[in-house]
């Protein structure tokens, strides 16, 4: 089982995730996380030029778009299918629903979804609902460095683009809704409650 999960920066993916795992491990299955951008060679050329130090300096934004593909590629390849194929269930940290909504900033939607066709679709998609509000003040607080994708404006198109990329995707992916706007330890309960129809 392959479970892609997602939300604007600030929803809290990572707490999210660790209770996701925690969650599955109770059913006696075997779990793997990864994230996008990877920690291979192409991820960490990403993550570098999302470093703070490139706010404001032009950005070739089909550069990026091709770039987090190659690395959604090598992710596949390196990560993705071989646990798969040994049967763990694969959670992954943003996946190809977040070049839509992000990557669509600047350039066309369809434009990135057509370099993205390899990406196999993922048996379940996790968003997180969160509104801007929480996610800024989450920003905010928590964090003492700023991506280049964390400014407010920004991450209120990102929301708008997440809701397209939900709407398009709606027939072919099965979604779960989490609520981003819980206490952490109220994340797990939400769990059990919008995953207990899934057999895992
Ligand atoms: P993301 O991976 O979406 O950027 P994180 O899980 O890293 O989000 O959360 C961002 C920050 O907000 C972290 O510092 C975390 O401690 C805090 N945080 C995450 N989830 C919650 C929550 N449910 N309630 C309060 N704070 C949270
Ligand atoms: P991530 O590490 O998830 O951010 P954080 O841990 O800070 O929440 O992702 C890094 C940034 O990369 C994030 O702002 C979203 C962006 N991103 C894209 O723009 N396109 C993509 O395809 C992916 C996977 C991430």
């Amino acid at each position: 089982m392959f479970i892609a999960v997602e939300g604007i920066d600030g929803s809290g993916k990572s707490t999210t995730i660790t209770e996701l795992e925690r969650y599955i491990k109770s059913k006696n299955r075997e779990v793997i996380v990864t994230a996008e951008p990877t920690t291979l060679q192409s991820g960490r050329i990403i993550r570098d030029f999302l470093d703070k130090k490139n706010v404001g300096t032009p950005l070739i934004h089909e550069m990026m778009a091709l770039s987090f593909a190659a690395d959604r590629i090598n992710h596949l390849r390196e990560i993705i299918w071989p646990a798969l194929k040994k049967k763990r269930v694969v959670i992954t940290d943003r996946y190809f629903f977040s070049s839509l909504a992000y990557q669509s900033l600047n350039i066309s939607y369809e434009w990135v979804k057509g370099i993205n066709r390899f990406a196999m679709m993922p048996d379940i998609l996790v968003f997180i609902d969160v509104s801007l509000k929480t996610a800024m003040d989450r920003l905010n607080r928590f964090r003492n460095e700023t991506e280049i994708y964390e400014q407010q404006d920004m991450l209120a198109q990102i929301d708008r683009n997440y809701k397209t990329v939900l709407n398009d995707f709606a027939e072919r992916v099965k979604t779960i809704h989490l609520d981003g706007e819980l206490k952490p330890s109220e994340i797990y309960g939400d769990i059990e409650l919008k995953f207990s129809d899934v057999n895992f």
